[in-house]
């Protein structure tokens, strides 16, 4: 089981966004896409899950080319996808929105096994998805993703406007997924997030990967990160503190 892009080149209407873009992410890896905004890392997810095709290239699944299926069928065959936008039902309850992912007779990802890892689902369980926080929303579609019971899941920027306390529960959770086997395709920005989390690092930036390599390589490549991560800090001008 291994997933594989193979130079895509994706566009929206005339535009094109992704160049020759090529991963690939082996079973039980963690790998993540970094890139800053606009780089095309959405693009690469909807690529992968066939919401947003590429025109040339091929993207690999199982030894299956899922290059132009429809997005529903690449789901089935194994690939679960938390989008950015991280939606979930509000008016339904917290469990209702955990079934609206579930399928498949064997699933690994029970309500129990969710529960213990985010007692706040359990607490929740019965009251409308709405009320949970925006931390609490982005578990919620985690865990839905994981009732699909899926080999890999793609997590475009789950740490995105997350407060500090809940982008360490997420972190912790991406260690459990990988220590239970799962392999895991996310999207970051945060770079010292996805370093902790990662096992490879790919960098994206105007719609073409810059760099691939291991995690311990990119935190020490000081000018790659600069290039393209622009990890420093801002300086606030000193005419502007507050
Ligand atoms: N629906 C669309 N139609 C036209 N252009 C789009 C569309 N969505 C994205 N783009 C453009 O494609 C490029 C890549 O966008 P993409 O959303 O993949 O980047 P990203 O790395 O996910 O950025 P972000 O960190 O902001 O989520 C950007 O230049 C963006 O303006
Ligand atoms: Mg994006």
């Amino acid at each position: 089981m291994r997933l594989v892009v193979d130079q895509i080149n994706t566009y929206y209407g005339l535009s094109h966004i992704l160049f020759d873009v090529s991963l690939d992410v082996a079973q039980g890896e963690v790998v993540v896409l970094l890139g800053r905004n606009g780089a095309g890392k959405t693009t690469t997810m909807r690529s992968i899950m066939g919401l947003t095709p590429s025109q040339t290239g091929s993207v690999t699944f199982k030894d299956c080319d899922i290059t132009k299926w429809p997005p529903y069928k690449i789901a089935r065959l194994g690939i679960g996808f938390v989008p950015e936008d991280r939606r979930i039902f509000p008016d339904l309850t917290v469990k209702a929105n955990l079934d609206v992912g579930r399928k498949g007779k064997h699933i690994k990802w029970t309500y129990e096994r969710i529960y213990k890892f985010f007692p706040k689902l359990e607490e929740m369980a019965n009251r409308p998805g709405g009320d949970l926080s925006g931390g609490e929303q982005q578990m919620l579609t985690i865990s839905r993703a994981l009732m699909g019971n899926p080999d890999l899941i793609l997590l475009d920027e789950p740490s995105e406007g997350l407060a500090p306390l809940v982008v360490k529960t997420l972190g912790d959770f991406i260690d459990v997924m990988k220590q239970e086997g799962m392999t895991v395709l996310l999207s970051e920005q945060n770079v010292k997030f996805a370093l902790a989390h990662s096992d490879r690092a790919y960098i994206i930036d105007n719609g073409q990967i810059k760099y691939h390599g291991l995690i311990e390589e990119l935190e020490k490549d000081e000018e790659v990160k600069k290039r393209y991560l622009a990890v420093t800090d801002h300086a606030i001008p000193t005419n502007c503190q507050p």
